[in-house]
């Protein structure tokens, strides 16, 4: 397995582009299995898990072609019975379950089991499913949904920790070819989610209000073919400025939509960054007084909890005392661990991360995790005093087109070890 090696202390200075939203492009992909006609997907980020889906699409009896950023898939004739031993590999390959049940009536996906960052259930993924008049049966580890015919029906996604972001995505894509009228209540209106239903509408689907809690879905007999190019990636634009703030001088993302990061931007601002927009690029600079923050994660429009790891390294040298709840994770905090392993003070009252500023981090070995965990860790090498070897790399790479690249376009010294 590969490893990074981070030699802390270089300063970040300059531009770099983001890449097309991994969020976006899983359930984009899956939703070209709708249709009997090409799809071609831009700005669709060179990932494992994008790599992942394509092998799930591919077994399913798509016609897979990827031309650097461009992806075209075909779903002529499909099966409905997803590979278990790729499936596990990947939560969000449930994503799968919604187009296969409305294009085919029936799916079968394995069930996704926890992962580092908790349960993972998909409960209010079933209940629409059941709400639209599918049967639901869970057997030897699998979830299978089939239904004879699906009729729109009204939704409620609430769950106890908000609404849910591929459950939203994967009831949507059920209800484009149900028979009437679907009302999702409680729906995530996350920027991804209305990403995947402009997709939809291009195919011919009839859906309103995408991007609140309240959307409207008129089913359809069947959809076309499209073309589409994927929304910038907010957690990776999100994920450089927080480097800039934890080592940076000035630094500008570009090729982003500044609106989507205001529940970030806000919080950098009140800690003393000073933020610059455009339409499509920020920028952070460095310099001003830094103060210590109390945040808490929440749905979209709130402040990210992909975000949330990468706070806690910007934090973990922030004079004075600061706090993150996660309540959308509550158990999301393998980076903590291995922060304090490198001098951060950070203590867990349950939710809750309470972090007292230190003045420096030292370098260290440290354990990758869940993709956001490992993210924060090579920030925090970033600044560490020393040399911080980042192990289990392949979790970065899941969610991140060439992160050590990007960083060291803007100064770091970062070496890939191939293992
Ligand atoms: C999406 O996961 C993202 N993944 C996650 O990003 C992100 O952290 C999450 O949304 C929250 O924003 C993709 O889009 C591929 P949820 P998703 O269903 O849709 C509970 C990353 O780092 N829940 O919105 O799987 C759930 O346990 C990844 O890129 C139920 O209880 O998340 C969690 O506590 C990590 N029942 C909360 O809701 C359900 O049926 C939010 O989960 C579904 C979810």
């Amino acid at each position: 397995m590969d490893k990074i090696i981070v030699h802390g202390g270089a300063t970040l200075n300059g531009s770099v582009r983001i890449s097309g939203s991994k969020n976006s492009a899983l359930p984009i992909l899956a939703a070209a299995l709708l249709t009997k006609e090409e799809c071609i997907i831009s700005r669709v980020p060179d990932l494992s898990d994008i790599h992942y889906m394509l092998t799930i699409l591919s077994e399913l009896g798509c016609e897979v072609e990827r031309a650097s950023g461009t992806v075209t898939v075909k779903a002529e004739k499909v099966v409905t019975n997803a590979p278990y031993d790729i499936v596990r590999k990947m939560r969000a390959s449930v994503c799968i379950l919604g187009p296969l049940l409305g294009r085919e009536k029936e799916a079968t996906v394995s069930l996704p089991g926890g992962c580092i960052i908790g349960d993972r259930p998909i409960d209010l993924h079933l209940r629409g499913f059941e709400a639209l008049g599918a049967a639901v049966l869970v057997q030897a580890g699998n979830v299978k949904v089939l239904a004879p015919r699906l009729r729109g029906a009204t939704i409620n996604l609430q769950g106890k920790f908000g609404s849910t972001v591929l459950g939203t995505g994967n009831v949507m894509m059920a209800a484009v070819l149900a028979d009437g009228t679907t009302v999702i209540d409680g729906a995530a209106e996350e920027p991804e989610v209305e990403d995947l239903a402009n997709f939809l509408i291009k195919m011919g689907a009839k859906i309103e209000g995408a991007g609140t809690r309240r959307i409207i879905v008129e089913g359809v007999k069947e959809l076309h073919g499209a073309e589409h190019a994927v929304i910038p990636d907010r957690i990776e634009a999100g994920t450089f400025l927080v480097a800039a703030a934890i080592i940076g001088k000035e630094v500008t993302v570009n090729r982003v939509d500044p609106r989507h990061l205001k529940a970030l931007l806000d919080p950098l601002a009140r800690a003393g960054f000073e933020i610059a927009t455009t339409s499509n690029s920020v920028t952070l600079k460095t310099g001003g007084v830094r103060h210590p923050l109390k945040l808490e994660t929440q749905p979209y429009p709130g402040f990210p909890t992909d975000m949330q790891a990468q706070l806690c390294a910007l934090l973990a040298t922030t004079e004075g005392i600061s706090a993150i709840t996660e309540n959308v994770f509550p158990q999301r905090y393998m980076h903590v661990a291995e922060l304090k392993r490198m001098g951060a003070h950070i203590e867990l009252e349950g939710a809750t991360a309470v972090i007292t500023g230190v003045p420096k981090l030292s370098g260290a070995p440290v354990m990758a995790s869940d993709l956001r965990a490992s993210a924060a860790l090579l920030l925090a090498g970033l600044r560490a005093e020393g040399t911080t070897e980042i192990n289990r790399v392949y979790h970065i790479d899941r969610g991140y087109e060439s992160i050590d690249d990007k960083l060291n376009s803007l100064g770091a010294q970062i070496e890939r070890v191939k293992a």
